[in-house]
Formats: C-alpha cells, sequence, structure tokens
C-alpha cells in the first residue's frame, strides 16, 4: 500500500476524496491535516472528524492545520459550500477528538517514521505544506510527490486567472511549486471535466447505504452551488466538477489521465493575476518541468470510480 498524508479543507469534494482515499486497498492514509480555506479551520477540522466518525473509521490520525494563510487574510468560499463547509447532510457528530499536535509536527514525525517515501495530497490552500517545507526542508527527500488540486493552465474560478486553492495562499503555493518536490497538479483544466450528471448523483444516492444517501444529498447541495453562470445556457447540462477527487484518482489510476509536464510559476504580486498559476504549455522558458499538469480525464470511468468507493462504506 502507498502511505498518503492528505491536506484538506472540507468541503464537499474534498469529503470525496478522502473516501475515495479511505476505500481503496493501494492507499494508506496516514494522517489526514486540515487546511484553511472552504471554511474557517476550526469548521474544516471538525467536518473531518465528522466524516470520518459518520463512516466509522476512528483511528487515523485528524491534525489542525495554519489558522490562516502565510501572509494573507483567510478568504473562505462560504457560498460554495455553506455555512458549515460541508451543507447539504447532516453527518451527526464527530465520536473521536482532534491530534493533540499540530499538522506541522504530524506531517513531520509521518514523513521521517515511514519507510517508505509518502505521497501527500492537497485538496485545499496549501499553507500547511509550505510550513512543512520551509521548517523541515530535511523532509522533502521522504516525499514521493505532491499531488494537488489547484491551479489550472487556462482561466480561474475565483479571479479570471485564479483558482480558489492557490488564490488563497499564494505565497504558500509558490513556495511548493519552488521545491523541488516531483507535483501532480489536477488544476480546473481537468477538474471541470471531471464531471458527475444527475444521474450519478442519483446512483450514489440508491447504493444502499447510509453513505451513499448522505454523499447524495452533500452533491446536491453542491451542485445547486457551484454550477458557473456562463455554463447555464439552455440546453447546455454541465455536471457537477469534482476538483480534489481528482488528485486521489490519480494515484489509484494515472491512466484515467492525460497531462503534460509543465514548468509552472506562481503569481504572488500581479495587478490582475494574483494567484495565478503560470504554466509554460508552450515550453517558451526552456526551464526544466515541475510539476505534471493533468488535462485529460476519462469522465465516465472516473464516475465509476467515485460510485464504487461509495459502496464500500456502511
Ligand atoms: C477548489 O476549491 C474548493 O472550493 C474545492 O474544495 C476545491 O479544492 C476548487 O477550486
Ligand atoms: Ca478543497
Amino acid at each position: 500500500k502507498r502511505p498518503i498524508i492528505m491536506d484538506c479543507d472540507p468541503g464537499h469534494d474534498d469529503a470525496l476524496a478522502i473516501l475515495l482515499a479511505l476505500a481503496s486497498d493501494k492507499l494508506d492514509v496516514k494522517l489526514i491535516t486540515t487546511s484553511a480555506g472552504n471554511q474557517t479551520p476550526d469548521k474544516t477540522l471538525n467536518n473531518t472528524l465528522k466524516l470520518l466518525s459518520f463512516i466509522g473509521v476512528t483511528d487515523i490520525e485528524v491534525a489542525g492545520g495554519a489558522p490562516k494563510p502565510l501572509v494573507r487574510d483567510l478568504i473562505i468560499a462560504e457560498d460554495i459550500h455553506g455555512e458549515t463547509g460541508i451543507d447539504g447532510a447532516d453527518l451527526g457528530e464527530a465520536k473521536f477528538a482532534a491530534s493533540n499536535r499540530s499538522a506541522l509536527d504530524a506531517m513531520r514525525d509521518v514523513l521521517l517514521n515511514t519507510k517508505e517515501s509518502v505521497t501527500i495530497v492537497a485538496t485545499g490552500p496549501l499553507t500547511n505544506v509550505a510550513i512543512l517545507l520551509n521548517a523541515y526542508p530535511e523532509v522533502k527527500e521522504k516525499i514521493e510527490c505532491i499531488s494537488l488540486m489547484g491551479g489550472a493552465c487556462f482561466g480561474g474560478n475565483i479571479t479570471p486567472a485564479a483558482e480558489f486553492n492557490i488564490y488563497v495562499d499564494p505565497e504558500a503555493a509558490d513556495i511548493v511549486f519552488r521545491s523541488g518536490v516531483p507535483i501532480i497538479m489536477s488544476g480546473l483544466d481537468v477538474t471541470l471535466k471531471a464531471q458527475l450528471f444527475q444521474e450519478d448523483i442519483d446512483r450514489i444516492r440508491h447504493i444502499g447505504n447510509k453513505t451513499g444517501q448522505v454523499m447524495a444529498g452533500l452533491l446536491d447541495f453542491f451542485n445547486l452551488s457551484n454550477t458557473p453562470h456562463f455554463l447555464a445556457e439552455p440546453g447546455h447540462v454541465e455536471g457537477l466538477h469534482m476538483h480534489d477527487p481528482c488528485a486521489v484518482a490519480y494515484l489509484l489510476d494515472p491512466t484515467l489521465f492525460r497531462g503534460l509536464d509543465c514548468y509552472v510559476e506562481i503569481e504572488t504580486s500581479g495587478r490582475l493575476t494574483t494567484g495565478c498559476t503560470v504554466v509554460d504549455y508552450n515550453r517558451v522558458t526552456g526551464k526544466p518541468a515541475n510539476a505534471k499538469v493533468l488535462f485529460e480525464i476519462d469522465r465516465a470511468r472516473f464516475a465509476d470510480m467515485l460510485h464504487a468507493a461509495i459502496k464500500q462504506f456502511v
């Protein structure tokens, strides 16, 4: 089993990314750390504990991360993920407590104490990962790669140029993309194609387990809040964008995806473009690639993968 650390900000699609990882016999989730992003840090931490409790997994360490981005104020996505950060279903109460160590300490210990190298899956702003790389650069050689959801080669979703996770903490993203650790970037180029349609959501609802019902409730809420207005034209059926599960799905089956090795830099001080992942798509800089940027996904197989994962739970 491939050891992984998940750093996330649940978040509807983060929740699904967690389920996808936990359902797989290919991945060993050693630790979950939470970032501030979709909601405030207390809420993303509590949502993670609630989700794990709901599916009866109470033996994974969950550690809370930095309260805010490295240098900026926190921006949250309450309009998309609701007041709780995971509106749309009742997960019940958390049945276990968060770790008494910080995300930073827990990440470092897992990296240094695991024999094999560990993959980090990051599906929120990159604050915690950047703090780790800065504080303990020696852990870099224990990181197999960072599979992250963030950025875009073409176009943003929080500004015309920036994707939410990178925009919230561009300084952190800059540290991560300069770190030398191999990066798999599931940006909007691919995640806007990773869609679930109404029939996929209904198929999840009717699996016959309570996880399927609750996830369908979450997806219904996300579906209403998430569809970009410009796509809401008559006759156009736009599915629900499953951003974060892409970062896990790539690890489970890279043949679902097509990507390009590219040199990527983060804009931290643009007049219009702060938080943009500047992807050297046309290879004009001559600089060596630091990320595999994903562009295409086999949507149908991806939807089947999510369905099969949710089926594994109670
Ligand atoms: C990203 O932003 C969040 O709202 C989602 O959870 C995802 O990680 C998409 O831009
Ligand atoms: Ca997220």
